[in-house]
């Protein structure tokens, strides 16, 4: 039978979320500090090649989806070029992309016609001047990016939304009617602490558990089973074709559950969102190590992915920003 990677729980490892870039052409005040400048300097960026034999290695291990982030995933030259390298390996049967959304329109085309079909697009307001206040940057981009990706074929397309109390959370309506409309699936994130910014985020954002009960005095909700394998909770809204998804790590996590690692551009493997727990791959990749030995080393280190978080006990205990830590 196939090798597969599980964990020292018995979680199967089948989702690798690979982060192309740290950098990014906005600054969301939940993400990324005004003036960062702790970028990865490109000589310890991994190379396609390297990026290619990881997840070349990650597939022959079961890894079946395969998620490009950033940082923007965009801002990485020839990410197009990397995306028909990734589609082309067997096994791997999900290809998908995390975007702000901000460069879409001119990359729509060259990604779907490189095997990139799902795709999910931040976006946390629908008004210009919010969406500034938000992410420092201009929404309408955003949006003709949006429609350029329908019109390629992107399927699924999810957007996803952090509700922030006093700035978009009364945006909630219209952002269902958007989402409804253009047949995408709104999905509502609660803000995690990573680093400094992560941590001021969720210590005033709201906890999707209230969201979800308010919407329900509405309508109803009907549970649903969507493909993509993260940690969203879907449901359709009755009467309509509309689906709502909740990630929420803080009120109702999903660590029992997870199937995924990240690596970040530098080449470490990071094995939990949320904690330190890491290994260093670029050294390897540089030395030359073979597919065989790369299998043996992620099967080993694979054991010490920690059983989750701790962002409700310890919140201040990572120090991370999620463009660094790969969405
Ligand atoms: P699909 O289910 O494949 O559509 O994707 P996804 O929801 O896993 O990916 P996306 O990049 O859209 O991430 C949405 C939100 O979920 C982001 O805020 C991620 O940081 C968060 N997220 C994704 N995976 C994990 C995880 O393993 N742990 C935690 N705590 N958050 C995660
Ligand atoms: N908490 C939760 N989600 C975050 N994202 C960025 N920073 C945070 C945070 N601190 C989200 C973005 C994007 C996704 C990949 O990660 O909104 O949609
Ligand atoms: Fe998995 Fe860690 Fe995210 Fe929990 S916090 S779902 S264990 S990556």
């Amino acid at each position: 039978s196939q090798p597969a990677l599980t964990d020292a729980l018995g979680r199967r490892i089948e989702y690798l979320r690979l982060s192309v870039t740290d950098r990014c052409d906005l600054r969301c005040t939940y993400c990324l500090p005004k003036g960062f400048r702790g970028f990865e300097a490109p000589d310890a960026w991994l190379t396609l090649d390297e990026i290619v034999q990881v997840v070349r290695v990650f597939t022959a291990l079961g890894v079946r989806h395969v998620r490009l982030t950033g940082g923007e995933p965009l801002l990485r030259r020839d990410l197009p070029l990397l995306a028909a390298r990734l589609a082309a390996l067997p096994g791997l049967d999900d290809l998908s992309l995390s975007t702000n959304g901000s460069r879409l329109k001119a990359l729509a085309k060259p990604l779907h016609a490189a095997g990139v079909r799902r795709l999910n697009v931040s976006l946390d307001s629908l008004r210009p001047d919010v969406f500034r206040q938000i992410t420092g940057g201009r929404l309408d981009p955003v949006l003709r990016g949006i429609e350029a990706a329908q019109q390629v074929g992107f399927a699924p397309i999810r957007i996803n939304t952090l509700l922030m109390r006093g700035v978009n959370d009364g945006e909630l309506d219209e952002l269902i009617a958007y989402c409804s409309t253009g047949g995408f699936t709104l999905r509502l994130i609660e803000a995690m602490p990573m680093g400094a910014t992560g941590q001021s985020a969720a210590g005033h954002s709201l906890e999707l558990q209230d969201i979800q009960r308010r919407l329900e005095q509405r309508i109803e909700l009907i549970p649903e089973r969507l493909p993509g394998g993260g940690p969203a909770r879907y449901y359709r809204l009755e009467g309509t074709d509309a689906h709502i998804g909740f990630i929420s790590p803080r009120s109702r996590h999903f660590c029992q559950t997870c199937n995924r690692v990240r690596l970040t551009v530098d080449g470490t493997l990071l094995l939990c969102l949320g904690r330190e727990q890491s290994a260093p791959l670029r050294a390897l990749l540089r030395a030359g190590i073979s597919d065989t030995e790369l299998s043996a080393y992620l099967q080993r280190v694979i054991a010490l992915k920690p059983e989750g978080h701790h962002f409700n006990e310890s919140p201040l205990n990572i120090d991370r920003f999620m463009a660094v830590s790969g969405g």
